[in-house]
């Protein structure tokens, strides 16, 4: 009953995956998958259980056969956020929490460099009729918002465009290993191809930005490079230029591709669903600020994260032996009916709307979900405000692609008034 033979969650890479997600739910809450080698845990009540244990449910990737690909993509640094551990993870947890992506700097941002960020981009849009939404506007949004938060001495398209691929080719490493790809018997040439890949682009990333970090070490501005060399040694007394280099790459690599995905899936629920579009259009800021949590619970970027076990336990009910991998499908259990009440509509006044697990919970809740919001709601909101008639054109058919992170595309657009209504179907995918 408790075990998936027949089936994979590695099936449902680059497809819808929620028919999955509840056929997994009915079997239980934790559910042995088989050909991944790990329980699958979907329930909302025990993904919040595991992920508060830091301790019994470890981060895993100092354990993992991927452990040494992520320690040259960490620039060998044991000490980076990434590796950390128990109190020296807390206490950096709580400097980014509390200072570096605090609401008050989040506020400081937004007119900094979130809005000029979709100024320039809607500027760019001027006297075109149709675009791609994802090519033309959300892929290149948060990294303009980086470009401007990291004080970059280049901020051009060509720059930010080869930045954006780095980035994104470690961020195709961290899909196939949160996937267990590096733990199978046989890695295939594809994974390998693709860890290569990153690696090459973590080190090119580090030649690009170490002589901005080395730079700031002295000329010390308001940006994040000067913040960071200002709030580490707090951490670590001898903080270093490693340590700026890495906590900068660890920014850019948390936060880009993430928010990315994150902007696609809220635009393709709303020029999917004319019914809703027309709700939240209607209900200015504070809908859009609804509806973005809603898109978060239901179609979040992060699908799954994976923690190693350390100790014989029983989560849910079923036993779990030291050592095993667990995987948290966080996008299952944010549709987990026992939390929520109809869990896979959009629901404008849903009570607690950020109760979910988009971002986490417990001791590695992402500290950048503050500046995260911020990006979607200004973005959605500048975008519907300035296009009254956004809708899809209907040229290329979207898809949900990728696995660990996920979105919808391609968008093509028209902001012409439609001749034709879309057809509402008042729920989402
Ligand atoms: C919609 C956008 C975002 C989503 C869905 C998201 C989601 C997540 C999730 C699920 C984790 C937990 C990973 C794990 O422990 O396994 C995480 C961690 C993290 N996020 Fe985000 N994130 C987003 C945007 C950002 C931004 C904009 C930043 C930074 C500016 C950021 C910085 C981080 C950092 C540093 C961590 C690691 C925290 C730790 O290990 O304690 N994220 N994020």
């Amino acid at each position: 009953m408790n075990t998936l033979m027949e089936e994979s969650f590695l099936d449902t890479e680059n497809a819808e995956p929620h028919a999955f997600y509840d056929r997994v739910r009915a079997r239980g809450d934790v559910v042995w998958d088989e050909r991944m080698q790990a329980w699958l845990v979907v329930g909302n009540e025990v993904a919040r259980a595991a992920l508060q244990d830091d301790e019994l449910f470890m981060h895993p990737f100092s354990t993992m056969q991927a452990g040494s690909a992520y320690a040259k993509i960490r620039g060998e640094n044991p000490r980076s956020f990434f590796f950390l551990h128990g109190e020296k993870h807390h206490e950096m947890h709580r400097w980014w929490v509390r200072d570096l992506l605090s609401p008050q700097w989040v506020n400081r941002y937004r007119p900094a460099a979130i809005e000029p960020a979709i100024t320039g981009l809607l500027e760019r849009l001027e006297g075109r009729d149709e675009f791609d939404l994802v090519n033309d506007f959300i892929t290149h949004l948060p990294v303009e918002v980086f470009a401007r938060l990291l004080d970059l001495p280049r901020k051009d398209r060509a720059f930010l465009a080869e930045l954006k691929q780095l980035n994104d080719n470690i961020a195709a490493f961290a899909s196939v290993a949160s996937a267990l790809k590096l733990e199978a018997a046989e890695v295939s040439e594809e994974t390998r191809r693709i860890t290569d890949c990153a690696v090459a682009a973590a080190q090119k990333l580090d030649e690009i930005l170490r002589p901005v970090v080395i730079d700031r070490a002295t000329n010390r501005g308001e940006d994040m490079i000067s913040r960071l060399w200002l709030g580490g040694p707090n951490i670590f007394p001898d903080w270093n230029e490693v340590d700026t280099l890495d906590a900068c790459r660890r920014l850019l690599f948390a936060g880009i591709d993430t928010t990315t995905h994150a902007l696609a899936n809220a635009f393709y629920m709303l020029l999917t669903d004319a019914d809703l579009m027309a709700r939240v259009r209607a209900g200015g800021r504070e809908a859009v600020e609804r509806f973005a949590e809603e898109a978060l619970r239901l179609n979040g970027t992060v699908q799954f994260r994976s923690r190693r076990v350390t100790a014989d336990t029983v989560l849910g009910g079923v036993p779990i032996a030291k050592g095993q991998m667990i995987v948290v499908i966080l996008m299952a259990a944010n549709r987990d009916p026992k939390a929520f009440v109809c869990p896979h509509a959009v629901d404008l006044e849903r009570p607690q709307a950020r109760n979910h697990l988009a971002f986490l919970t417990g001791p590695r809740t992402c500290p950048g979900s503050g500046l995260a919001r911020a990006e979607l709601v200004g973005g959605l909101h500048a975008m519907l405000e300035r296009y009254p008639n956004l809708h899809l054109s209907g040229g290329g058919q979207p898809s949900f692609h990728g696995f660990m992170m996920r979105s919808y595309g391609p968008l093509q657009v028209s902001t012409k008034a439609p001749a034709t209504n879309t057809t509402s179907t008042g729920t989402q995918p």
